[in-house]
């Protein structure tokens, strides 16, 4: 099958990464979750006591920064490495969560993460997910899906996967924690989530997951099919 990249973007708890993950399975890409980089990133801050609005700080952390994605031998699944440590879990935690969209509004962190996602990208046949894939990470991505679902949903599904972690967060706590992570993120100067006019938007709220899935897969052949027609024709 022919390689694209394709490019989910959104707020904060829609199922974009499962999504993405069902979808570069699918297709036989390769998935990349841009949201664990900053996740990580955020983890390496906190457990050095390095502050992002030190400038000091922000060029330590960067130096002393590696992130990889990995196959766990255990679970046999891709999961998050930094600086050779498995930090899956961690990062997924309310601790990361609370700190992660401060992180993500420095300017130095952002420009180091975009090159390194570019580079992962560069061989195409990628999916990535996160906030700006479509408007600055890949703006020439082939296929560009923005995200929604409304906010009791997206809490609601969040707290179920936490529970899954065995971490039982309050309903009222994961709801403001989300919103307030929607409002930095699409209000910071640096590459705020915005809908790209070229993107396809899927409101999820009413949708099952597989449903979500079979529409951007749909979507992906489509654009695949009319690439191989094209460099037919030319
Ligand atoms: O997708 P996520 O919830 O795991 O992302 C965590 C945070 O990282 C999110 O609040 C905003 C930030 N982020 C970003 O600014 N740009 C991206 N491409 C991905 C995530």
């Amino acid at each position: 099958m022919g390689k694209i990249v394709i490019a989910i973007d959104g707020y904060s708890g829609c199922g974009k990464s499962s999504t993405a993950k069902a979808v570069a399975k699918a297709l036989g890409f390769t998935y990349i979750d841009s949201g664990a980089m900053y996740r990580a990133a955020t983890l390496h801050f906190l457990n050095n006591y390095l502050s992002p609005t030190i400038p000091h700080d922000v060029e330590k952390g960067l130096k002393t920064l590696e992130i990889s994605f990995q196959i766990n031998p255990d679970s046999q699944k891709q999961e998050t490495y930094l600086n050779g440590l498995n930090v899956e879990q961690d990062i997924r935690s309310m601790r990361v969560s609370e700190k992660v969209s401060e992180i993500a509004t420095v300017k130095e962190i952002r420009k180091e993460l975009v090159a390194q996602q570019q580079r992962l990208g560069k061989k195409k046949g990628v999916v990535m997910d996160g906030r700006d894939i479509g408007s600055v990470v890949f703006p020439e991505a082939e296929l560009k899906i923005f995200m929604t679902a409304d906010l009791d949903t997206r809490a609601a599904r969040r707290q179920q996967e936490l529970l899954e972690k065995g971490e039982l967060v309050d309903l009222e706590e994961i709801q403001s924690n989300l919103a307030e992570r929607d409002r930095i993120d699409s209000s910071r100067k640096e590459s705020p989530l915005t809908k790209m006019p070229d993107a396809v938007e899927i409101d999820t709220s009413n949708l099952t997951f597989d449903e979500q899935v079979d529409q951007i897969v749909q979507l992906a052949k489509e654009v695949i099919e009319n690439e191989k027609n094209y460099a037919g024709n030319h």
